[in-house]
């Protein structure tokens, strides 16, 4: 962006992204969708920019009919998730080319060494080993960087497991800055106190994500609740039979107490207070019934939507404000 363009954004900016690959779950929620909403309220003075990040999920095979409909259902959950339309700029990544274009220059500036070291990348090539790993897996968080420094935004609100990307963001723009003269505001990482972080159900040391354990150990935000409720009555937990937040020992009770506090705001020590004494069962049921309650207000709220032309106004209104940004 020129400096002339530069002036024109009158509010700093907020700015995340998530990727369109199959129904966001409740670590999504937790960790990125629950806090922008939280986030859009309190701070007031900014401007929130929003995108469905398309280009990074092609970065995996996709279905193109699936992805088509998981863009839109991921646009329709964010207005579901409660963010304000009137205060958001929505938009898809792959209708501002600038996206690729920047993302090309952030590959010219980066090294390989940089990029192997990224464990997200990593994980991805241990599971997919048998599909064949694309070169665009490799340089995403090249584009991840340009995403960002586009905009000059100023916070970038994610879940723990996006830090390293938004380290190298910022050392790529610093280098960038250094390098050819000062072009790029360095953003800073805003993480959730609560909630960064959601474990598997089954296998609570694995991050809660779209592709593990047959699914069993995750849940999706538009699943039926029926579903919901049985998936957390049977997660793992331990033999001790005591309510007590012990990541390491007891990292299945620590995951359900994590989710039960950011759903409630009660502190790990008032949860600890109120199930002294009672069995897994029925803790188990008090977090049930919360992600129940929060899941049905968000399913019928996205119902109301999805349909609907709200997610294409919002859409077509994001593009217009987002385009004469990057243009320049
Ligand atoms: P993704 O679905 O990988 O595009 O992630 C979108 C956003 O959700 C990012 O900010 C992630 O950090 C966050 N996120 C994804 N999975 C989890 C999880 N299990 N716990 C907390 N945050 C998560
Ligand atoms: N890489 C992020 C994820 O997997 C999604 C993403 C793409 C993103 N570009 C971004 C998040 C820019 C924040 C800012 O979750």
């Amino acid at each position: 962006m020129n400096t002339e363009v530069k002036q024109n954004i009158k509010r700093p900016i907020v700015l995340s992204g998530v990727k369109p690959t199959g129904i966001p779950t409740l670590g999504n929620y937790l960790g990125a969708l629950k806090n922008f909403a939280k986030l859009q309220n309190e701070m007031t003075n900014y401007d929130f920019y929003i995108f469905v990040a398309d280009l990074h999920a092609i970065t995996v095979p996709q279905n193109p009919k699936e992805l088509k409909q998981n863009i839109r259902n991921v646009a329709a959950l964010y207005l579901a998730c409660g963010l304000e339309p009137e205060r958001l700029v929505l938009f898809l990544q792959s209708e501002v080319h600038e996206h690729a274009e920047l993302g090309y220059v952030m590959q010219s500036i980066s090294y390989m060494g940089e990029l192997e070291r990224m464990t997200q990348f990593k994980d991805k090539v241990a599971k997919n080993m048998t599909q064949g790993v694309t070169s665009a897996l490799f340089t995403y968080p090249t584009l991840m960087a340009a995403d960002i420094l586009l905009y000059d935004a100023k916070y970038v609100p994610v879940g723990d497991d996006q830090m390293q990307h938004l380290e190298l963001t910022r050392d790529l723009g610093t280098r960038f800055n250094n390098r050819f003269g000062n072009t790029f505001n360095i953003p800073e990482c805003l993480v959730t106190k609560q909630g960064s972080r959601i474990m598997d159900l089954q296998d609570p040391t694995k991050k809660m994500s779209k592709s593990e354990n047959e699914n069993k150990g995750c849940i999706f935000l538009l699943e039926p609740l029926n579903s919901i409720k049985k998936k957390i009555k049977s997660a793992v937990t331990d033999s001790e039979a005591s309510v007590h937040y012990d990541k390491v020992n007891k990292p299945g009770i620590s995951n359900l107490m994590t989710i039960y506090s950011s759903l409630t705001n009660k502190s790990f020590k008032e949860i600890e207070a109120e199930f002294v004494g009672c069995n897994y069962g029925t803790f188990k049921t008090k977090v049930a019934d919360a992600v129940v309650e929060l899941l049905t207000k968000i399913q019928s709220k996205y119902n109301e939507i999805v349909n609907g032309d709200l997610v294409n106004k919002v859409l077509d209104e994001g593009i217009k404000k987002v385009l004469p940004l990057s243009k320049n």
